[in-house]
């Protein structure tokens, strides 16, 4: 039931399942103000074909009706895949088994027929939330930038702007898996706003608290939630995180409410190493500074895990 007389988010999701990513798809399906239209996959954490099937999987998992599903991007724009699995696992859900089976399939349309089309039909009511590399976003770009550029706003969880990377010392995973399609988004003119590790790793998922949560939860699928993420938070603690980083479910917070998190105007760009920079020039998009964690983490976990 929706608590809200404010109008619902219209989203595009674009994601690479993903431990991170399947615990935002959840927050956004259950989220009573964002209307999710569709889910596109792209190759990055894991190969397209598992990103998908696992879509299918956290949809029936959440017994959230059957989403429209499209397909994308197999492979980066200009270089070879290098997944994310060490963190995610070989199916990119944590490698425990026991989901629901699929009965659901793919829309025949390839993710950027799909996203070209939900920007030209929607327009400025429409959010485009980027979870994965940004392949499918850039040739969103090249096929139709007018309509891009034309959305309400487009959220990119990506880059390291004055942090520390997560993949080499200075370059964060989505970005450093597609930096010339990282570059295209930036260029692109787009209402950009960026969500990089600077402000995710604000929002840290103490374990006992989601453990807590999900047993008190009547949701779907929560203590499959649970040992799902178990990897996730196994691997962020021998990082050295307390708890688990929740990279994209804070991207689709700040689809949400962008009023959780302090936005700086900047101008980044991007290396061919994946690096994401200030520079000097007028802005290309907001970088997310300031996150008010404590009402992320508590209105995440309201949505997760009624
Ligand atoms: C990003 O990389 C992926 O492994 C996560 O799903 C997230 O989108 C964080 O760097
Ligand atoms: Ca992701």
């Amino acid at each position: 039931m929706r608590r809200s007389s404010a109008p619902r988010v219209r989203a595009v999701i674009d994601t690479d399942p993903g431990i991170d990513d399947a615990l935002a798809l959840l927050y956004a399906w259950r989220s009573p103000d964002m209307d999710v239209r569709a889910v596109t996959t792209v190759a990055g954490n894991v190969p397209v074909d598992v990103a998908t099937a696992n879509v299918l999987r956290l949809a029936a998992l959440a017994r959230a009706g059957v989403p429209r599903v499209a397909a994308g991007a197999a492979k980066p724009l200009a270089r070879a895949l290098t997944t994310a699995t060490h963190y995610h696992g070989e199916d990119g859900l944590g490698d425990v088994g026991g989901w629901p089976a699929i009965h659901a399939e793919p829309v025949g349309a390839d993710a950027v027929d799909v996203l070209v089309a939900a920007a030209r039909e929607h327009g400025p009511s429409l959010t485009l939330v980027a979870l994965g590399p940004l392949t499918n976003v850039a040739m969103a770009v090249q096929r139709d930038a007018g309509a891009v550029r034309g959305v309400g706003r487009v959220v990119v969880m990506g880059g390291a702007v004055d942090v520390p990377g997560n993949v080499t010392p200075t370059a964060e995973f989505n970005v450093h898996v597609d930096p010339e399609a990282a570059a295209i988004v930036l260029d692109a003119g787009l209402p950009l706003d960026l969500v990089p590790l600077d402000a995710t790793r604000q929002a840290v998922l103490d374990r006992a608290r989601f453990e807590t949560a999900a047993a008190r939860s009547r949701a779907p699928g929560a203590s499959q939630l649970v040992r799902c993420t178990a990897r996730g938070f196994r691997v962020d603690h021998a990082r050295g995180t307390h708890g688990m980083v929740l990279h994209d479910p804070l991207a689709v917070g700040a689809a949400l409410d962008p009023t959780l998190i302090e936005w700086e105007p900047v101008k980044v760009t991007v290396s061919s190493a994946g690096e994401t920079r200030r520079v000097r020039g007028r802005p290309n998009c907001r970088v997310a500074r300031r996150v008010d964690a404590d009402r992320f983490i508590m209105t995440f976990l309201e949505r997760l895990l009624p």
